[in-house]
């Protein structure tokens, strides 16, 4: 049941997410490999496409945490903690890459958030296979996403790669998992919505 308290509770994590460095508890993925040496046109399209896997990653929290306030089963919640708290790995891994490769994050995070806090929460209110189907699908569609960042980023910047690479596992593990817990395929009309919606967001956050 929605109260006070979890909303309260929900709008900080909201700061948070915006406003402070996210933790992660696994090591870097690309903590071992050295810097590549880029053109100015290179890092700067490096550091776009991890501004955008970054925002993705901003949504994602927002995700989570709108469908942990409407989420019916207990168990269902708990089992897609591990998952959130991998998404707040993730943020952290973007947002350092981002900064690496002397870029800014995206200036409409807010935006983001608040859009996905509400998209989550009504997919939430539809009840667990439909909310468990709507994460599943978004982290099919983030997976592909993600695979066609891998063709995109020069071939020597080996950082942002390993960064996208070991998202990219994790967020198919998080999808089957939505899968595994009882969500169900979504009819093609939303999955369109959903490419629709994630396209207009990444070709602005490319730039924005
Ligand atoms: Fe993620
Ligand atoms: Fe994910």
């Amino acid at each position: 049941m929605l109260n006070l308290d979890r909303l309260i509770v929900e709008f900080d994590n909201g700061l948070r997410t915006l406003f402070s460095r996210p933790h992660s508890t696994r090591p870097y993925p690309d903590a071992a490999l050295p810097e590549a040496s880029m053109s100015e046109e290179e890092k700067k399209h490096a550091a776009a496409l991890m501004r955008v896997n970054h925002s993705g990653e901003v949504c994602a929290q927002a995700l989570y945490q709108g469908q942990s306030l409407t989420a019916r089963d207990p168990a269902v919640q708990q089992a897609l903690k591990h998952a959130a708290e991998e998404e707040t790995e993730h943020l952290a891994w973007t947002s350092r890459r981002v900064h690496e490769l002397g870029g800014r994050l995206s200036v409409l995070n807010p935006l983001w958030y608040t859009g996905s806090l509400v998209i989550g929460a009504v997919a939430g209110l539809l009840g667990d296979k439909w909310n468990l189907g709507f994460l599943a699908e978004t982290e099919r569609q983030v997976g592909g996403h993600l695979q066609s960042h891998l063709d995109s980023l020069p071939l020597q910047d080996e950082k942002s790669r390993a960064v996208v690479k070991q998202m990219y596992a994790d967020e198919i593990g998080h999808a089957n998992l939505a899968t595994t817990l009882g969500g169900v395929e979504l009819p093609q009309s939303v999955q369109m919505v959903m490419k629709l919606n994630s396209k207009i967001m990444t070709n602005t956050v490319y730039w924005v």
